[in-house]
């Protein structure tokens, strides 16, 4: 992927990426694939072409009618009870879950399609792990049936997963890549969508001079995000931060799974270093976690509560002392927690 847009969000990214998949099938004389298929429970930023392929409910129910038309969601891969407490990519349903990609390609034919869009984690819905072999036979259908496969790496892009790219630690290569966040670990605000070289060229191969995409922002490429850009990812290597991330994914593992058995929690989740614990629901969805955080934060750590679930997602360098204080913290508090 030797081609990069520049944005300034994820939210851009995602919006960028959609525009580029149907402008690369039109250009190359199939202009039919409009057609998007996104995923139930995964975000995509905020834009109204990443909450039209998201799947958050709760930033989807104001624009119900208003989203872009001909998008399909596969279902979200939460829910199978062989899955709870996995240790990494759970074991069950991969292979089926991704096939409902070919019946709904059946249902609008393969030339109405542009692009699949998943977040391989899908962190702001809850911390969902992909299922094994479920990433890699999307890539299966998406290249038999000429569909880009977009992957929004914006939450585990840069090392999450101890990896640069999600996609290289599943060992899928995705058509476009998009990213955010840690590309300058936060810092200022950068995103951007990687391309293969083949979709770069179909934009220049044999263009006059000029623009080939009429699309951009005025701060695309700003001068001082890309500096940060180029520092954060100089202190990724030196510091060795991806390396360091795979080594400690194994005492954060540890740490989550140890949650288990406490009062309320029904799921403990993890990949690299990104987890969630999941809690009983109470009387109203969300309010069981979202009091545990509160509880958390004024003992000074603080834990995401995302509906019913509690997500974890600690800096790159974190040490395993900060990783005990995180969650014997939330241990202390679920502890007192009253049982559902
Ligand atoms: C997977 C994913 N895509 C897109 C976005 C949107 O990024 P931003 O908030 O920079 O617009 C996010 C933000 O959390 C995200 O997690």
């Amino acid at each position: 992927m030797g081609h990069v847009f520049f944005t300034n969000s994820g939210s851009e990214a995602v919006d960028t990426a959609l525009k580029m998949a149907i402008a690369y099938h039109r250009l190359r004389g199939e202009g039919t694939r409009t057609r998007f298929v996104g995923r139930e429970r995964s975000y995509h930023g905020v834009n109204i072409g990443g909450i039209s392929v998201g799947g958050v409910t709760a930033n989807r129910k104001a624009y119900s009618g208003a989203l872009l038309p001909g998008v399909d969601h596969l279902r979200h891969t939460h829910g199978f009870k062989e899955n709870l407490f996995a240790r990494g990519e759970p074991p069950h349903g991969g292979g089926d879950l991704a096939d409902e990609l070919e019946r709904i390609v059946a249902l609008h034919d393969a030339s109405n399609v542009a692009a699949l869009i998943v977040d391989p984690i899908s962190a702001s819905g809850g911390v969902l792990i992909p299922p094994k072999g479920y990433l890699k036979r999307l890539r299966e259908i998406c290249t038999r049936h000429g569909i880009l496969l977009i992957m929004d790496e914006v939450i585990t892009g840069w090392g999450r997963l101890g990896t640069p790219f999600a996609s290289q630690y599943f060992g899928v290569e995705p058509d476009l890549i998009t990213f955010a966040k840690g590309v300058t670990s936060g810092a200022v605000p950068l995103g951007g969508v990687l391309v293969k070289d083949s979709i770069y060229e179909a934009f220049t191969a044999g263009k006059a001079p000029g623009i080939e995409f009429f699309h951009g922002y005025t701060y695309s490429g700003h001068p001082l995000a890309c500096a940060a850009g180029v520092a954060a990812l100089q202190t990724y290597e030196d510091e060795a931060l991806f390396e360091r991330a795979a080594a400690l994914s194994r005492d954060f593992e540890q740490g989550l799974h140890s949650l288990k058995g406490l009062p309320n929690v029904v799921d403990c989740r993890n990949l690299g270093l990104i987890g969630a614990v999941e809690l009983a629901s109470g009387a109203e969805y969300g309010v069981r976690a979202f009091s545990v955080f509160e509880k958390c934060w004024d003992k000074g750590v603080f834990v995401r509560p995302v509906g019913d679930a509690l997500a974890f997602c600690p800096p790159l360098i974190a040490e395993k002392k900060h990783l005990d204080q995180m969650f014997g913290v939330v241990a202390d508090v679920l502890k007192s927690s009253p049982p559902s």
